[in-house]
């Protein structure tokens, strides 16, 4: 397999975890970041986000000399006299208030790297962006390629899920290259020659349409089971059949059909309101998308009215949350309902207890979370509570010592934000047990 000098941009979720996969392919991976406090952690050998398995691999390409950390693209694309001949774009491409996607990093990537071409290089925008992109990197890298050196720009979309990101990088269920020439498919083919999977090849503006579209189907897929949910909920039925009932149907398949608080993270709800404001500043309202949203706004609201039903005023009352990233194996709380669950519960005069295994630092962090009181295990977070809400469903939940959890309660009260547990069983372990959509 040929090697091959990369520099990837952006060591965020998903730039360090390409970089890492890619030097584990066998290739010189240099990772640029301009935080530095993440670039300071990352030279010391530390990683600055959860995510599981991805250690392994870190300390054996640093290790091995394949993987290494700097500041800057000047130094990235020309390390100890490595010319890169790939540059990954892997930067945030965050919301901006009218929903639209914030593409200034990516511009300044563009621009820094076109100043550093000495020789063919391709870009690969990997970061999620609005079609058109790669159309605006290319007249970037063009106005700033003062010695016109060759290149190519490279759609290259990411579908990694937080929590399992290493063996979606390494075994994803495709690859899509969204290309202009047969050189850069040919080299972007080399590159991902150690990767076992099926091989999309499309133009560049598809590929860009292939992640919007992907993300804001399997968030469609998500509000849809809520709003079935909302209505079994109203009628006695029970989603969780009717999701089964439903999935068996191998055109409709049973993943993405379990209801719950809404969606959250640094993708769906972004990539919705991108791909919702790209297409209507093309001309075409695309009013699903809005519905999509206002439906996952309203499954956010679902531990709110759970609460009102069971405590009647809620000034004064106590309730403990377990969990608070926005799903379990990761720590991060971008766009993580429970911050909205905070802010309505805090807004009615309740208080607030919780506990997240790894998430609990970058929680802190949020002006949102001021007046939460962070506990150190669920038992303490339960405390002297009113009511427990579980809104991440980690593992570690799964086998609490219920008759403990009782004694410690104030009111034995479980609202199952998840259907993470078995309602018999709590039921029959003396609570008051509330999930979504299931009777
Ligand atoms: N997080 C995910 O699960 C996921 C999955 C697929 C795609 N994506 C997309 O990938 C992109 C990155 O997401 P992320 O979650 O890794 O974000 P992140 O915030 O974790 O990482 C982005 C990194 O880029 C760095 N950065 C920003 N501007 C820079 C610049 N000019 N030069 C060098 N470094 C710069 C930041 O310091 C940060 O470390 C986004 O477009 C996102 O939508 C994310």
């Amino acid at each position: 397999m040929e090697k091959f000098n990369i520099c990837v941009v952006g060591a965020g979720y998903v730039g360090l975890v390409t970089g890492t996969c890619l030097a584990e392919l066998g290739h010189h991976v240099v990772c640029v970041d301009s935080d530095p406090r993440k670039l300071k952690a990352l030279r010391a050998k530390k990683i600055p986000i959860y995510e599981p398995g991805l250690d392994k691999l870190f300390y054996r390409n640093i290790k091995e000399g394949r993987l290494c950390f700097v500041g800057s693209v000047t130094e990235g694309m020309n390390h100890k006299g490595r010319r890169a001949q790939v540059v990954f774009i892997a930067v945030g491409t965050p919301p901006r208030a009218d929903g639209s996607a914030d593409l200034s990093a990516v511009e300044a990537v563009a621009e820094a790297v076109a100043k550093n071409m000495r020789e063919y290089t391709v870009l690969v925008d990997k970061s999620t962006v609005p079609v058109e992109t790669g159309e605006w990197v290319c007249k970037t890298v063009a106005r700033f390629n003062k010695g016109a050196v060759p290149f190519d720009v490279v759609s290259n979309p990411e579908f990694l899920a937080e929590g399992t990101a290493v063996d979606d990088f390494l075994k994803p269920d495709r690859v899509v290259f969204g290309v202009t020439s047969p050189r850069a498919e040919a080299l972007m083919r080399k590159v991902y020659a150690g990767i076992k999977a099926p091989v999309l090849v499309t133009d560049v503006k598809s590929a860009e349409i292939i992640k919007h579209a992907s993300n804001s189907f399997l968030a469609t897929k998500i509000s849809y089971i809520n709003a079935v949910a909302a209505v079994c909920e109203k009628v006695g039925a029970d989603v969780a059949l009717v999701a089964k009932g439903m999935g068996l149907d191998h055109r409709i398949g049973n993943m993405f059909l379990r209801p719950g608080l809404g969606f959250g993270g640094f993708c769906f709800p972004k990539d919705l309101e991108a791909f919702y404001w790209i297409s209507k500043q093309k001309g075409y309202d695309f009013q699903l998308l809005k519905n999509v949203k206002d439906i996952n706004e309203f499954a956010k609201t679902w531990v709110m009215r759970k609460v009102e039903e069971n405590l009647w005023n809620l000034e004064g009352k106590t309730v403990a949350l377990l969990g608070l990233a926005f799903k379990p194996n990761t720590d991060d709380m971008r766009f993580a309902p429970s911050v909205d669950i905070v802010r309505q519960l805090k807004d009615r005069g309740v208080r607030l207890r919780a506990y997240d295994p790894v998430a609990m630092p970058n929680a802190k962090a949020l002006p949102a979370m001021k007046g939460v009181v962070f506990c150190r295990d669920p038992y303490d977070c339960a405390k002297g509570s009113d009511a427990l809400a579980l809104l991440t469903e980690w593992e570690e939940f799964r086998s609490l010592d219920l008759k403990r959890l009782r004694r410690v309660l104030r009111n034995p009260i479980i609202l199952d934000g998840r259907n993470f547990y078995d309602a018999g069983q709590m039921r029959g372990a003396g609570f008051t047990y509330c999930s979504v959509g299931r009777p």
